[in-house]
């Protein structure tokens, strides 16, 4: 049998080395075993949730998209497409909402966050609660049962998202007395350690301590030179502990190479040295794609084609579940 695997990436923001090595290049290799189907999409209809700023979720969604295909995502064995193209999205949306209970979306954890905030400061518990938010895990739900995702590969801070989906699919299956929604799993990698930033705390768009995926070889060192160390000069010893470069190293080379940078680095390697290797390390790695997203991001023509294609092979399928959803809630032609 298939396995389905289903991921969205929210178009908010430009991706970093931390999503790359998190998401995207493990996504990517997923999607290369036998024997599995993958649905990879932009969830821009999830950015308006947090973003209010058109350009913004414009250009991300571009960037998101140069970024996947740049980063080897085969478009004849992932159906890669925006959330937006697909209409019938948004309609099962609305469907699901109708048998929703209200107490499931109470407990959401990122709402419960947003009004814990404001509960603390003292404000009104719905100050800027956008109903968005409040009824995302909803669209997250249509995303993943739209397709019959069996797997869904996502960040810990997700999983509860993806057992409410459970929770509708299985709702709406007993309701209307129909076998029609699979009941998707959650995939965490206990293995995917997160990237650490510039300053030493996870590194994420919303703390401004990233280095981005595409930059020129310039660009790039000037970024790794930026990293934390601490004042020791070359030939003292130096620990893994003592700055961010380690695990980002660590995570662009084999357990080999890792064991002999950090070697060198514990037997006095100096930190302009070791940054330096980094760079070029990265490098190797990421040169090469970058000039394949430069080529995409001035040629966007060229991704919305990809991404218009995409949309027609999801459409097809979303049109066909669509129908039977449709007519088992009684919503038909007549006669
Ligand atoms: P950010 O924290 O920069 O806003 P997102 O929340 O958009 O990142 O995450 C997109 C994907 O990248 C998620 O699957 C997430 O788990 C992964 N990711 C984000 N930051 C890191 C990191 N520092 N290390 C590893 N994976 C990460
Ligand atoms: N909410 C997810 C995030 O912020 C993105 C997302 C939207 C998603 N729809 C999805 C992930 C469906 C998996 C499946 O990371």
């Amino acid at each position: 049998m298939t396995t389905r695997v289903l991921t969205g990436v929210t178009t908010t923001g430009i991706p970093h080395l931390g999503n790359y090595v998190g998401a995207i290049r493990p996504a990517i290799q997923a999607a290369a075993q036998d024997n599995t189907e993958s649905y990879l999409f932009l969830a821009n209809y999830h950015g308006l949730i947090k973003c209010h700023d058109p350009e913004m979720i414009a250009q991300s969604t571009q960037a998101v998209a140069a970024t996947w295909l740049a980063c080897g995502l085969d478009t004849e064995r992932t159906t890669f497409y925006r959330q937006s193209d697909i209409p019938e999205i948004p309609e099962l949306n609305w469907i699901l909402t109708c048998i929703t209970a209200k107490g499931l979306m109470n407990r959401a954890h990122a709402y419960k966050a947003a009004v814990d905030k404001n509960v603390a400061e003292d404000q009104d518990p719905d100050f800027e609660v956008g109903m968005g938010l409040y009824s995302y895990p909803i669209l997250m739900s249509a995303d993943i049962l739209m397709f019959n995702a069996h797997k869904v590969p996502v960040g810990r801070d997700q999983i509860q998202h993806i057992e409410m989906a459970r929770d509708i699919a299985q709702r709406f299956n007993y309701r209307f007395g129909k076998e029609i929604f699979t009941l998707p799993e959650a995939q965490t990698d206990d293995n995917v350690e997160l990237l650490v930033g510039l300053d030493g705390r996870k590194m994420s768009k919303s703390y401004g301590n990233t280095i981005p995926l595409f930059l020129t070889p310039k660009q790039r060192q000037k970024a790794i030179n930026q990293i934390i160390t601490n004042l020791k000069e070359p030939g003292e010893p130096k620990f893994k502990g003592e700055s961010p470069i380690f695990e980002i190293y660590q995570a662009f080379s084999t357990a080999e190479e890792y064991a002999e940078y950090e070697r060198a680095l514990n037997e006095g390697l100096a930190w302009g040295e070791a940054k330096k290797i980094l760079a070029a390390k990265i490098g190797a790695e990421l040169d090469s794609k970058t000039e394949v997203y430069n080529e995409l991001m001035a040629n966007p023509a060229r991704i919305e084609e990809v991404l218009q294609a995409g949309a027609e092979k999801a459409r097809k399928e979303a049109r066909e579940l669509l129908a039977q959803v449709k007519d088992a809630v009684g919503i038909r032609k007549l006669g």
